[in-house]
């Protein structure tokens, strides 16, 4: 999907799809719309989908099916073991990123726990560009201690950097020459997530898993965000444009000694894998999958998502498909920095991040602003975006607070899903929020998970300030939704 000159001279991201199947939403009033937030203890994610207008939280298992991912679901080969349609699988993961083996998992975490319970020991030390949750959760659960070593400039906010996500590649070097501690893996993320699914470059992974092949080190690659990091590649990379797509994916592939991915991402279905050259790895992992995800030939994944994630895996090759999420992204982005909102520039891939530092900069960071954030759009437009902030860290040993270095609200543009009317009015309500940013206060734990608090945590308002949003709402916006 790239841009579309209108008349007008208006440049818009045009849809390359056409919609066959949908799916009715409705849009509460704003008292109800409140209502079933506080119902929720103020986590969005407790909130019932039959109350969420725009779904934004995550992209994650949401993004819309192909006519030919379902035709395919339709034709996988059932059984519990050496079905058809996991070899046709493998086939393409071979395939794409020229790896002789290939397990699967039932999704992203599955991958990262058994590659934790294999390859970390206590006192290990995991180097990489950028955490995600659930890998630190699982590095930090087998003894090992994760340490970033991100670009410079790459957690600045607004910027015109255009990969943010790349590694620091001198600290890397000078970490692998004079450390003492263990490292069983560098570890790589494709679309770095919790910044703003910002990408590496390619010369950036090169050099990295150079410096990884120097020291003896495996270099490790967390392809859940792939397919919008190629995009990045092929726009942003001028020694990459004259490449296609698969061609970026193999030289990515070729750095790596691992990949692994959640297919509820890169593949526009619903699982993981992985995938690794060395059976020397590939057998113990094997039997970590055995007895954690499932045989060898499903891994805990239905033969129909199966099917789907080998069509979507080469229809992530299509750079037409995997142009949509981003486009859309950069549209939000350029209307609100127009507005004067702050987001994440450049726009990176998964959603429009909003820098809640900088929207409610009067809330405390122990009043969590990034969820108070999220708290206030759902009451503004029964939009659910997510927080990735301080509540997405779980506290110290000491029980004191990890503050996260950015505040986000993450509002997800799930692959081949929204219209641009949807976008159009998400920004608006973003816009008439950041109007009224002066009503939005904190949020306090009124029940709070040890581990991932941030799923199933319930908090409250610290006032009756959600109260007073939604009267403003209904004096500004009338008898209308
Ligand atoms: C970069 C990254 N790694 C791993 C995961 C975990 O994948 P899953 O949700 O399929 O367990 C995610 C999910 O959002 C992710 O974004």
């Amino acid at each position: 999907m790239q841009e579309i000159r209108l008349f007008s001279g208006e440049m818009i991201p045009l849809e390359r799809h056409k919609v066959r199947i949908v799916q009715k939403l409705e849009l509460l009033p704003v008292e109800d719309r409140l209502r079933r937030l506080q119902e929720a203890h103020n986590n969005l994610y407790l909130l019932k989908n039959r109350d969420i207008f725009l779904d934004m939280l995550t992209d994650s298992g949401v993004n819309a099916m192909s006519d030919k991912q379902l035709a395919a679901m339709m034709d996988a080969d059932d059984a519990y073991a050496g079905s058809e349609t996991f070899f046709q699988l493998e086939e393409k993961v071979q395939d794409l990123f020229g790896m002789e083996h290939f397990l699967p998992a039932h999704q992203g975490r599955g991958c990262e726990k058994v590659l934790a319970d294999l390859l970390i020991k206590p006192g290990d030390l995991v180097p990489m560009n950028y955490h995600f949750t659930t890998t630190r959760a699982h590095i930090v659960r087998c003894g090992g201690e994760v340490l970033e070593l991100l670009c410079e400039g790459g957690e600045i906010c607004t910027s015109d950097e255009p990969f943010k996500g790349n590694m620091n590649t001198t600290a890397l070097r000078s970490l692998l020459e004079s450390t003492q501690r263990n490292i069983p893996f560098v570890r790589m993320e494709a679309g770095a997530n919790l910044i703003g699914g910002q990408p590496f470059s390619l010369a950036n992974l090169q050099e990295t898993a150079a410096i990884c092949r120097e020291h003896g080190v495996l270099l490790v690659l967390d392809a859940s965000l792939l397919q919008d990091n190629l995009y990045f590649i092929k726009s942003r990379e001028e020694a990459c444009s004259g490449l296609s797509i698969r061609e970026i994916t193999r030289a990515i592939a070729d750095c790596c000694d691992i990949i692994y991915f959640s297919a509820r991402k890169f593949g526009f279905a619903k699982g993981g894998g992985i995938a690794l050259r060395d059976i020397a790895l590939a057998n113990p992992l094997q039997e970590l999958i055995v007895l954690n995800e499932g045989f060898l030939t499903y891994g805990g994944i239905s033969v129909r998502e199966m099917a789907a994630i080998t069509v979507g895996l080469e229809e992530s090759m299509d750079e037409t498909i995997i142009s949509q999420g981003p486009e859309f992204i950069r549209f939000m982005v350029d209307e609100l920095v127009r507005l004067g909102v702050p987001v994440i520039t450049p726009a990176g891939g998964l959603g429009c991040h909003l820098n809640a530092k900088e929207f409610v900069p009067h809330i405390a960071a122990d009043e969590y602003p990034a969820a108070a954030l999220a708290s206030a759009l759902f009451i503004a437009g029964g939009i659910r975006g997510m927080e990735r902030g301080t509540l997405s860290e779980d506290r110290n040993a000491d029980g004191s607070e990890k503050f996260a270095s950015m505040e986000l609200l993450r509002l997800a543009v799930p692959r081949r899903v929204f219209t641009l009317s949807q976008i159009k009015y998400c920004i608006d309500r973003v816009h008439w929020l950041w109007q009224n940013r002066e009503l939005i206060q904190g949020l306090k734990f009124t029940r709070e998970p040890k581990i991932l608090r941030f799923f199933t945590g319930e908090l409250a308002a610290v006032s009756d300030w959600q109260e007073k949003l939604a009267a403003r709402f209904r004096s500004d916006f009338g008898d209308s939704l």
